[in-house]
Formats: structure tokens, sequence, C-alpha cells
């Protein structure tokens, strides 16, 4: 029997290897072509809670056409901060599909958070009316700042940019690090209102709300709405009389709901993600729609990348892990 190793990649090994976000939404987008052609395995994210709020969650995904595979081992713990660790880590396998065999290991937390932003912008790319020009950010955390850089490569024309988050100072980073490296306008405002009323689009990336925080009537015609969060930092009328709602995991949007998300119901849905990408479902058919899209987050939008981030490093000065030497 012959040996059998795998490389082992850190978070640092992946940012060296400077994978631009194009790349990432140009992976993510054939994922999401394959799902909505219904050729990519997917199940349901198992999981176990060891504290209330917190998940560990198994997320592994199969594409049968083009031989990809792994799994993601996800941990979120929201009181983690206060201990000097992030609330997201974990591990990405990436597996040989003729064998088996593991190929890779790395850390999931930048492909987490680049994959989650790619999936709003293949949604805008989609869904966006088409004089898109304006954007309100609700929470300037991890998720409000890929989600900016994803939805520019998307919409080049955004220019405006509203931002509120109850940490000033994050705000004021973002206005910082984006308005000259993105060429947008960045205003910080005192309110979600100030923040997002009227914009072409509105995203929320928040945590912990005791209360939704997005009215209906900020919500205009023709607005692309998303919500990060699963549902809860918008208020139920805004949900439930959106004129599409888009989300790219339907069966998980159902068990989020089942767990407490959409207090106030499920909308109807329009379509997932993938039939929209894979054209079997129409995006925005006129610019008056109310369009909201509450991405959950698939297993294969991982794995895709964890894949591609694998061939680039495979051949390079990385650490290889032996799994067996030989036969016992
Ligand atoms: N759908 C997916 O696939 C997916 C993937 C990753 C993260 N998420 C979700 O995205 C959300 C954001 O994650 P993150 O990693 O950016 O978190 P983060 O902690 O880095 O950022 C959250 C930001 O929201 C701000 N905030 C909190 N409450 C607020 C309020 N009431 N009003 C305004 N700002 C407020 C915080 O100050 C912080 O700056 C979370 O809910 C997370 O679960 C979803």
């Amino acid at each position: 029997m012959d040996k059998v190793d795998f490389i082992y990649l850190s978070q640092e090994e992946i940012l060296d290897l400077n994978i631009p976000m194009s790349k990432i939404i140009e992976l993510v987008e054939q994922g999401l072509y394959e799902h909505g052609h219904k050729r990519v395995e997917n199940p349901p994210k198992p999981g176990i809670h060891s504290k209330p709020d917190a998940f560990i969650h198994a997320m592994p995904a199969y594409y049968q056409k083009l031989g990809i595979g792994g799994l993601k081992w996800v941990s979120g713990y929201p009181t983690n901060r206060k201990l000097g660790l992030p609330q997201i880590a974990g591990l990405m396998l990436v597996n040989d599909m003729e064998t088996g065999m593991p190929l890779a290991v790395m850390d999931c937390r930048w492909i987490t958070a680049v994959r989650t932003a790619a999936v709003s912008a293949i949604t805008a790319k989609y869904c966006a009316k088409k004089d898109t020009t304006s954007l309100g950010v609700v929470g300037c955390g991890v998720q409000g700042r890929m989600n900016i850089v994803a939805l520019k490569e998307v919409i080049p024309d955004l220019h405006d940019v509203g931002v509120f988050d109850i940490n000033s100072e994050a705000m004021k980073r973002y206005k910082e690090d984006f308005e000259t490296e993105l060429d947008v306008s960045i205003k910080p405002a005192k309110s979600v209102k100030e923040a997002v009323d009227g914009k072409d689009m509105i995203l929320t990336a928040t945590q912990r709300l005791p209360e939704p925080l997005v009215k209906n009537e900020w919500f205009k015609p023709g607005c692309l709405g998303f919500g990060l969060e699963a549902s809860r930092a918008w208020y139920g009328d805004a949900i439930l009389e959106c004129d599409k709602f888009v989300t790219d995991s339907w069966d998980q949007t159902v068990y989020f709901y089942e767990h407490g998300a959409f207090p106030d119901g499920l909308p109807t849905l329009h379509a997932e993600l993938g039939e929209v990408v894979a054209g079997v479902k129409p995006g925005r058919e006129s610019d008056k729609e109310r369009i909201l899209a509450i991405n959950i987050g698939l297993a294969l939008e991982d794995v895709i990348v964890a894949d591609y981030i694998y061939k680039v490093a495979k051949d390079g000065d990385h650490q290889r892990l032996t799994l067996m030497e030989s036969d016992f």
C-alpha cells in the first residue's frame, strides 16, 4: 500500500495566494449553476450545540459533474470575542472523488467570509435593477466589509453608500478603508433609516438582534435587499410583502423557520439562487420589483473555493501531513 498524505494550509498561507474576489465570485457562480441543475449532493448541515447560541456544523458537498468534494467543519461561538478568539472558525477538507482520500486540510474562516460575499454579488448580478448606484449597509463587521468589495465587482457604477453600525469606530474604519480603494462615497449615518431608506440595495450583516432593524417602508420599489442574519434584521411585513423572495437554499430556510427564524411566517419562494443562475427561473423582471435575498450559506459554496485553493497550492512549498505510511 502506498503512503497517503495531504497538504495543510493555514489562514495565512491561503491569504498569501492572493486570490481575488472576482475569482471567488466566478467559482461560487459555477457552483450555484451546478446546484441549479441538480448536479450537487449537498445534504442539510448536521450540528452539535455545546452552548446556547453556539454551533459546530458539518457541511459536506459533492459536485457530480465536476468531480469535486469535501467538507467544512465550522464553529460559531458568539461569546468568543471576549476571549480573544474568532467567532467563526474551523477546517475544510478536500477529498479525492475517485478514491475518497483526503487531499487537503485548510483553515475555513477566510473561505467562509469571501464565499458569503460572493453569493451576495451573484444575487446582485441577477436581481439588482439595471441602474443600481446606491447601497445601504447595516453592520460594518466582516460581512459588511467583504460584501461591499464583492458588490462593487459586479456593480461597477456603485458610488453612493450609506452605512450604520452601533460601533462608530467600525463605521469610521469602513470609510477609511473603502472610500478611496473602491472609488465610492461612504456616508456614516446616525440611524438605520438614514443609511438605508430609498437605497437601490440594502444589506444587513449584524449580530444578535433583540428586534428587527429594516422597516418595510424603507424598502422601496426596485430595491434588492439582503439579510445575512437569516431574517432577524428585517421586519415581517418587509419579508412577507416583497415581490420575490430568493435564497440559496430553501431546505435550510425551512429548517431555520422551524427553529425560530421568520417569526411572522415564511415568505413564498420565488427561486433558489442556483435556479436563477442556471436559467431555470428568472431573476429580476422589472425595475419596480422589491426582491429580498436571504442566503443561508451552502457547503457547495465553500467546497468549490477550497478545491480551487488546493489546486493552486498543491505544488507549492506547503506542509504535508502523513495520514499513513503503509498497511498495518
Ligand atoms: N448567510 C451566510 O452564509 C453567512 C455567513 C457568514 C456570516 N453570516 C451572518 O452575517 C452576520 C454578520 O457576520 P459578521 O461575521 O460580519 O459579524 P461581525 O461581528 O464581524 O459584524 C457584525 C457587525 O454588526 C454590528 N451590529 C451589531 N448589532 C447592530 C445593530 N443593532 N445595528 C447596527 N450594527 C450592529 C456590530 O457592531 C459589528 O460591526 C451574522 O449574523 C452572521 O451569522 C451569514
